[in-house]
């Protein structure tokens, strides 16, 4: 009789497969996407090594495989994704959240602290809602919209701010500042697609291929959506108000260029948790 597969051997086997198709990391990836497959908490796996996996279990790991071979994301795979220490659910609709944007969340709570108890904080470009989402929850007392250009997007940040107990997050359908037309806000924050066009056929295959082309693509420089976040942003500022803006890694100086032209002061550039300039924020004048 053959060996039964059990959580070791099947581990195994899946880590040396990703291993070979040269993923990133392929044990965590393997454990992941088995812990997921048998619907249990990854901790579980090393309390039952030597459990053989029933058929229905090892059909649903070989169908997550093949799917992860095909270099779909495991975010988009297992649904969820952690962002700020909360899981939120993901899907095709929308960008797998990013540990660098924690950084854009960093800035715009440490320059809005001095106002923590109260305030107007908008976040356009949401997607999955992490940013917003995160902001309405470690600001309670906050009155917290976002907007989204893409209805579908939209319903997954909907979802997740309902799981996530974001209950003061309005969320709006529309072009950038669109629907708050003739609001202030004392914060605005934005992660907005910044992939130069030419570029997007570089990126590796689980971006490229995946994730929302409307979630990547800035246009032929890259700044195509992020110009109109800095020229726009002043109609909805209030006087003092704070704009954060992620970025692409190695256009700090460009953006913080174009955030003292469109007469933004206190420009600071921040650093992510890889070290890479990620972050430029300024200061509306009042
Ligand atoms: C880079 S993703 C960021 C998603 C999320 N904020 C995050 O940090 O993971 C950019 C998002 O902006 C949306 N978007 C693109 N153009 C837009 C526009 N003109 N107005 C509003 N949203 C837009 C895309 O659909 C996508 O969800």
């Amino acid at each position: 009789m053959s060996e039964p597969w059990t959580i070791a051997r099947v581990a195994r086997w899946a880590t040396d497969d990703f291993c070979a198709r040269g993923l990133d990391s392929p044990r965590l990836e393997a454990e992941v996407l088995l812990a997921h497959a048998l619907g249990v908490p990854r901790i579980n796996l090393f309390l039952e090594l030597e459990r053989p996996l029933s058929a229905d279990e090892l059909a649903r790991y070989r169908a997550l495989i093949t799917r992860r071979r095909a270099r779909e994301p495991v975010a988009y795979l297992i649904g969820e994704r952690e962002f700020y220490g909360r899981s939120f659910r993901v899907d095709a609709r929308v960008l797998v959240p990013r540990p660098d944007t924690e950084a854009l969340v960093d800035v715009a709570l440490r320059r809005t602290a001095s106002r923590a108890l109260y305030g107007r904080a908008l976040d356009v470009c949401t997607g999955s809602g992490c940013v917003a989402v995160t902001i309405a929850r470690e600001r309670p007392t906050w009155r917290v919209t976002a907007t989204e250009l893409s209805a579908d997007a939209l319903d997954v940040a909907r979802d997740n701010a309902h799981r996530l107990g974001a209950h003061t997050l309005a969320l709006l359908e529309g072009d950038l500042f669109a629907p708050v037309a003739g609001r202030r806000f004392e914060l605005v924050t934005a992660n907005p697609p910044y992939i130069p066009d030419t570029e997007i056929d570089t990126l590796d295959a689980d971006v490229r291929d995946f994730e929302p082309r409307l979630a990547l693509s800035g246009g032929a420089d890259g700044f195509q959506v992020t110009r109109r976040v800095i020229a726009e942003a002043g109609e909805v500022l209030a006087p003092r108000g704070v704009l954060a803006l992620e970025i692409m890694a190695g256009t700090s100086a460009e953006v913080t260029e174009r955030l003292r032209a469109a007469r933004f002061e206190d420009v600071e550039v921040t650093r992510d948790h890889t070290g890479l300039e990620r972050v430029v924020s300024g200061v509306w004048p009042g």
